[in-house]
């Protein structure tokens, strides 16, 4: 019997060392100490052994019992550090490698100024709202006060995409729209595009942009129309720029003027961005027409207001010095990166 058990011993250790998974050190307690294992059944053999030797083999027999026990749980709690550290090493992240390089994409520098000037707008209490790029010669011309025959039409070649339908040349539809919706006090501006058939050159395109603003209320007067304008200006060119309102004419605006602002590149000495004049020509301006106000049911008795129409290329590309309408719309990533 004790023969028995040194065999045992020997065979049990040796292969326990060889265990290498929680699995095999599971089927290895079974197979020795489990009900039907190799050590309880030879524990089943003492009724063979003589009495008196009984004590020493059960106690060898439970020494071993311990010792392989000991083992065992030495052996699974060696197994499971190692599998740690392998997980450990094949997770292991190098943060010294370089990373990924992504491109953030960026605002075209057109979006990028038009949200400048709705900020400023915004502060001095306008609303934005939006118009249709095909509108009807009613809402593009006639209610603006520029009939079938006017030789105002000249000054804007129209894109006509059906008999009674036109790509709109200018945003003041949206001012006809607006005060046939809304009831004043009116303060709005209107971003969009527009459409002329226009030769493409540096400083001309067929698709360009402009921001119609209108301001209806009581006792609205040339004064505010300054006030509003010049604010706008300094906030876009800086504080020293000066504002000039030069007489002009539109059929929708009665008087109408055209605003220069001194040239912030040279300051007004002359130079290439304001083609030697020192000023450079932003927008059109004036107090809106009684015969408009009373086409869309506001009483030029009680009411009167202004408007303006901002050329949003031009600020763009002398806020930026930006030689070349055509680079707004050609989108050459080369160029946009550059914002
Ligand atoms: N619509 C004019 C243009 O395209 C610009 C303009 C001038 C708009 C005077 C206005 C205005 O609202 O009052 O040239």
């Amino acid at each position: 019997m004790k023969q028995q058990l040194e065999a045992l011993r020997v065979e049990a250790l040796a292969q326990l060392d060889a265990l290498s998974s929680q699995k095999e050190i599971e089927d290895f307690r079974i197979r020795m100490l489990g009900k039907k294992g190799e050590l309880t059944a030879l524990l089943r053999g003492m009724g063979s052994v003589p009495a008196e030797e009984r004590p020493v083999i059960g106690q060898m027999v439970n020494e071993l019992r311990q010792l392989l026990e000991e083992k065992l749980e030495t052996k699974a709690s060696v197994l499971a550090s190692e599998a740690k550290n392998a997980r450990l090493a094949a997770e292991t992240i190098d943060v010294t490698l370089p990373g990924e390089q992504r491109t953030v994409g960026g605002l075209h520098p057109l979006n990028n100024v038009l949200e400048d000037l709705i900020d400023i707008f915004r502060s001095m209490g306008f609303d934005v709202v939006d118009g249709p790029e095909a509108e009807t010669d009613y809402y593009n011309f006639e209610a603006l006060n520029v009939p079938a025959d006017h030789p105002a039409r000249d000054m804007q070649d129209t894109f006509y995409l059906a008999d009674n339908l036109l790509l709109r040349t200018q945003t003041s539809a949206a001012q006809i729209r607006t005060m046939e919706n809304r009831k004043p006090p009116i303060r709005i501006i209107c971003p969009g595009r527009v459409f002329r058939a226009d030769e493409v050159d540096a400083t001309h395109s067929p698709v360009f942009h402009q921001v119609e603003g209108l301001v209806v209320d009581k006792g609205i007067t040339m004064c505010d129309l300054k006030g509003v304008l010049e604010q706008f200006a300094r906030e876009i060119y800086g504080p020293q720029t000066k504002v000039k309102f030069r007489p002009s004419f539109f059929p929708f605006t009665e008087p109408s003027v055209e605003v220069d602002v001194s040239c912030s590149e040279c300051g007004g000495e002359g130079c290439r961005v304001c083609k030697g004049t020192g000023w450079i020509e932003i927008l059109g301006a004036g107090m809106v027409h009684p015969r408009v106000l009373s086409g869309c049911g506001i009483d030029p008795e009680e009411y009167s207001g202004f408007a303006f129409g901002i050329g949003l290329d031009r600020l763009t590309t002398t806020r930026h010095k930006i030689s070349d309408i055509r680079l707004l719309f050609e989108n050459d990533v080369r160029f946009l990166d550059q914002f």
